[in-house]
């Protein structure tokens, strides 16, 4: 297998990545995950903006074109023959020969690699008759809105749902009011209530892209879309509800706990359509 590193293509086994790098001893870095189908990669602009948009925000410098990256990304499939799978991209601030908490010298290189990997296997009862989630306290920091590299907390809520059976995590902060939901350990989560979908809103939780084009095609197709703080008990009351991202797409939730929900309810049965509909459109482009 290849990987990409640094505008190089390098064998997977041979990395060339320094071991001090501040992505391996600080988690300094960013992440994207695409999807690839038949050989293109989907909503590029739209994760290659996200990322661009963090790194702005982290004073990290991006160190190539859209265009030029994204050449080579297609490159990096066609070399592994991944053609419908995952393109996973990683930047981080750098090498740091010290381990210091300090930023490094201007001029430091950031680090910018992608690897492909063939589509993790998701069993597709999942979608033909929902996921099983489990709720878990929400450990992580204040960074939430960036897909920053430190997903300790995310691994540990995904793993406790494996362990107990479950697809994913439904992860839950507190407030004076009660629990309420955030995100799971990688998805954003919606449910509908009255014919009207809920959602949290992007309060430290990744602005999925996913997430947004369900919001974009449900408003235009005259669904109301309401974002705001979403209590556990208003989410566990809903008449059905789904998870978004860019893995498990659309897909309809059966039980949280010991809650149950028709799963796929009608309306997620009509956004699952959609986003495949999206997809669609997106390869003919
Ligand atoms: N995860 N929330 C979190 C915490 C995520 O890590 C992800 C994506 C999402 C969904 O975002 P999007 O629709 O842009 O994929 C929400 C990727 C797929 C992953 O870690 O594998």
């Amino acid at each position: 297998m290849w990987a990409w590193v640094n505008g190089e293509f390098v064998r997977r086994d041979q990395p060339g990545i320094r071991l001090e790098d501040r992505g391996l001893t600080f988690a300094d870095g960013l992440f994207e995950v695409l999807r690839t189908v038949g050989g293109k990669v989907l909503f590029w602009d739209e994760h290659l903006a996200r990322i661009r948009r963090s790194a702005r925000f982290l004073g990290i410098a991006f160190p190539f074109t859209d265009q030029k990256l994204a050449a080579e990304a297609l490159e990096l499939i066609r070399r592994n023959d991944v053609t419908d799978g995952e393109l996973y991209l990683e930047l981080t601030r750098g090498a740091d020969p010290y381990r210091q908490h300090k930023y490094p010298p201007s001029g430091t290189e950031p680090t910018l690699f992608m690897l492909s990997f063939p589509l993790r296997t998701i069993d597709a009862v999942n979608w033909e008759r929902g996921a099983t989630l489990l709720t878990y306290p929400d450990l992580r920091h204040r960074l939430c809105e960036h897909k920053t590299i430190n997903l300790l907390a995310n691994v540990l809520a995904k793993n406790y749902a494996y362990e107990r059976g479950g697809y994913e995590a439904l992860m839950c902060r507190e407030d004076a009011r009660g629990s309420y939901i955030t995100e799971g350990g990688s998805s954003n989560y919606f449910c509908c209530r009255g014919g009207r979908l809920l959602t949290p809103e992007i309060d430290n939780i990744m602005p999925g892209i996913t997430r947004a084009g369900v919001i974009d095609h449900a408003r235009r197709a005259g669904i109301e879309v309401v974002e705001r703080r979403l209590y556990l008990n208003e989410f566990l009351g809903a008449d059905e509800a789904f998870l978004t991202s860019t893995v498990s797409k659309v897909m309809p939730i059966r039980a949280v706990d010991y809650t149950t929900f028709p799963a796929p309810g009608p309306v997620t049965r009509r956004l699952m359509d959609a986003f495949e509909e999206l997809i669609h459109q997106e390869l003919a482009r």
